[in-house]
């Protein structure tokens, strides 16, 4: 077992990992994180898409040991109580949600690209959520749903809530 402290959603916590243990284990068994998804298991769908230090990363591909001294986000951060993120509102309003278990994935890694560009045309938003598969075939409400969530959120100063 090794001891590791980390950022989880904004707050430092710390706790005892196994060798071998997955990220992906870690939040949705551990910390009972369970909007991380578990998909493909081998870094190709990625539902267990995370933020960590603010890049998208596949959790189920990840040591979690590695993630010592380092910040994940996961979906649960976005939403504030009962109020959405505003990425969470456009998803929903552009009916970029079908079955939902890309959705988690899909958010976190527009999260990512809006930061950067909050204006991504058609292309930059494909390249952007590239590591992301919708296997409901939403891909034209998710990109209306990204562009719609970048104007908002330019227009409110809006960076993470
Ligand atoms: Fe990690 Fe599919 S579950 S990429
Ligand atoms: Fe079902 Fe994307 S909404 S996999």
């Amino acid at each position: 077992m090794k001891k590791i402290s980390f950022e989880l959603n904004g707050k430092n916590v710390e706790i005892e990992v196994e060798p071998g243990e997955l990220l992906l284990d870690l939040l949705r068994e551990r910390f009972r994180l369970t909007g991380t998804k578990r998909g493909c298991e081998v870094g190709e769908c990625g539902a267990c898409t995370i933020l960590l230090d603010g890049e998208p990363t596949t959790s189920c591909l990840l040591l979690a040991e590695l993630v010592d001294g380092r910040s994940v986000t996961t979906i649960e951060a976005l939403s504030n109580g009962t109020e959405l993120h505003p990425i969470q509102e456009a998803f929903i309003e552009e009916g970029a949600v079908q079955c939902g278990f890309c959705t988690p994935g899909m958010i976190l890694s527009t999260l990512a690209l809006l930061r950067k560009n909050p204006y991504p045309s058609r292309e930059e938003i494909k390249v952007g959520l590239a590591g992301n598969f919708c296997r409901c075939g939403a891909h034209e409400h998710i990109i209306r749903a990204v562009q719609k969530a970048g104007r908002i959120m330019a227009e409110t100063g809006n960076k993470v809530h």
